[in-house]
């Protein structure tokens, strides 16, 4: 399933949804036609996107129950113009700083649908801080490359523990996912066995679910990527060793 394709599939039914950062239109357009929402709000930071967003909206012939707004994150978006608010394909740094400014009319959205291009630990770290509830973590994989969508309850967590440093670089929904898969794979060595190994046999499963062997080709594209930096980052050593301390307590 490819990026574009998943956030649409996580966008539930809806009266009108926002989409931040909307430039091409796309997955409104797709729901719009689909029926999943019967209105939408599109914003832009530039002028150009929101331009562009109009024309894709008037060619598909849903200028009647589409909105255009040109602002920054939320700043001109006033909480009672949706249920859902999507925000993809922006950095998770963008995100996040959409979140936080505009915190006091997150809890107005039943849904919030995030897909973060880049640093997915900086948009986590914004979701703990806010106490939003992580619902699921999903991934799409598009030439071999993972794409985070983030889907999250606005209303306010009821635990008030915090996400630990290897939940919020790798996700807590992905770890609960790869830990229930080494629980149920009896096949996996309990000797002498280590992550990459153990992602690379569950990725052979069969029977595996496609949503589950997506969310394994993310954790093994971060899993890689820390490990590249950790030669010369102090803290991303602290974080594999922390990863393996985890994974050896799975068995
Ligand atoms: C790469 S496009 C993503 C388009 C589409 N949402 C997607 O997922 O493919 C990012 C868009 O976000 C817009 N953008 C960036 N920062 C923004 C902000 N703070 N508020 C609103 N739009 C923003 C950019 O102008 C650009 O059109």
């Amino acid at each position: 399933m490819d990026r574009l394709t998943l956030i649409t599939a996580c966008v539930p039914p809806c009266r009108r949804l926002i989409d931040v950062g909307s430039d091409h239109a796309t997955v409104p357009i797709s729901l719009l036609k689909r029926g999943t929402c019967k209105q939408v709000l599109i914003t832009d930071i530039h002028r150009g996107p929101i331009e562009m967003a109009r024309r894709r909206i008037t060619e598909a012939g849903l200028l009647n129950v589409s909105r255009f707004v040109l602002t920054d994150g939320l700043d001109d978006i006033t909480p009672e113009e949706g249920d859902v608010l999507l925000i993809s394909g922006l950095g998770g740094e963008n995100i996040a700083d959409i979140l936080e400014r505009g915190y006091h009319k997150l809890s107005r959205f039943d849904r919030l649908i995030l897909q973060p291009q880049t640093k997915d630990n900086l948009l986590r770290s914004a979701i703990d801080r806010l106490s939003l509830t992580l619902l699921d973590e999903r991934v799409a994989v598009e030439d071999r490359r993972p794409y985070l969508v983030i889907i999250c309850d606005s209303s306010t967590r009821a635990s008030c523990i915090r996400l630990s440093p290897i939940q919020l670089e790798f996700g807590p929904k992905i770890l609960e996912r790869f830990e229930k898969l080494i629980q149920i794979s009896p096949q996996l060595p309990e000797l002498n066995i280590n992550v990459k190994a153990a992602i690379d046999e569950l990725s052979t499963l069969e029977l595996l679910d496609p949503q589950d062997r997506a969310r394994l080709v993310y954790l093994l594209f971060k899993f890689d990527k820390i490990a590249r930096r950790a030669p010369f980052h102090i803290q991303d050593q602290v974080l594999l060793k922390s990863f393996d301390k985890w994974f050896l307590s799975l068995f």
